[in-house]
């Protein structure tokens, strides 16, 4: 993988906790320049965001499928760091758990306004700059985009959604876009899956998740955030395009 001759200016979405809150700190340990985005009140982020050092990490509170904060996030970055290098667009939200036959369809919609129209928005505003630099876009996936979870389904068909984007991104832009699939990560969503998702749930699926957490093999969101970090800063183009896990030997470095 190539390595940038500069630290990188970074814009991530979803940061205020989960995989990326992890993904924010490893960004900024590694020494770049990162603008995070996510709804919580600045007042009420969590102390490892708080702790970061000014010059390094700003965050921005506000809904980040909004076109008009996305323009401004950009040109705020864009005017403090002077370049955009890489968008890491994490943010999704998993409500309605629900099954198809009983889906509020604007809650549906709601779901892909933020993980599908919002990913595409905030691409098209960022893409003149992450041309000039040759930039890189990773965007968050899910194992749900390849293997439907009963009760479930709106969030699964926006990842296959955006699965696609990425793929079609790839032919069409001469970039690196990478999508990316975080594993089963104890995070707010995992958490809701499991408690949330008993009743509209496939048992065995729902399972599964109870299982993972029960045995502690459900990931923490430090390994799948760091492994999302790296990507944004070194994916090359052999990846772009693909849909790959947070552990796929071709997201490491080489060390
Ligand atoms: N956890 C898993 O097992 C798992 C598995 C597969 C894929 N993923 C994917 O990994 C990514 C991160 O998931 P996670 O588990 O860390 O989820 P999470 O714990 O629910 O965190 C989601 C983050 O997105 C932010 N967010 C949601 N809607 C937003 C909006 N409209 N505007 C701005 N920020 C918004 C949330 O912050 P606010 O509430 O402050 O806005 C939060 O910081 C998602 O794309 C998810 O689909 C997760």
């Amino acid at each position: 993988m190539s390595l940038p001759t500069s630290p990188s200016v970074v814009i991530v979405t979803g940061v205020s906790r989960g995989v990326g809150l992890a993904i924010v700190q490893e960004l900024v340990a590694v020494g770049c320049f990162v603008l995070g985005v996510a709804r919580t009140a600045a007042s009420q982020i969590p102390a490892e965001l708080r702790s970061l050092p000014a010059d390094r990490f700003v965050y921005v509170e506000g809904d980040c499928s909004n076109p008009e904060l996305q323009q401004q996030i950009v040109a705020r970055v864009v005017a403090t760091w002077g370049r955009l290098d890489a968008l890491v667009l994490n943010a999704a939200i998993i409500d309605p758990l629900e099954r198809i036959a009983n889906v509020d369809l604007q809650l549906w919609r709601k779901v892909f306004d933020v993980n599908f129209f919002g990913v595409i928005s905030q691409i098209q505003i960022a893409l003149p700059h992450l041309r000039q630099t040759n930039g890189r876009i990773i965007v968050l996936s899910s194992r749900g985009a390849e293997e439907a979870h009963a009760g479930v389904i709106p969030y699964c068909s926006s990842k296959v959604a955006v699965t696609m984007l990425v793929q079609g991104l790839a032919m069409e832009e001469d970039l690196v876009c990478v999508a990316v699939k975080p594993g089963h990560v104890d995070t707010e969503m995992a958490t809701k899956l499991r408690e949330d998702g008993a009743l509209v749930m496939n048992p065995t699926q729902h399972s599964v998740f109870k299982q993972m957490k029960k045995e502690g093999t459900i990931l923490r969101p430090e390994a799948p955030g760091k492994a999302i970090a790296r990507l944004a800063l070194h994916a090359t183009k052999e990846l772009s395009g693909l849909c790959i896990s947070w552990n796929d030997p071709r997201a490491s470095p080489e060390q």
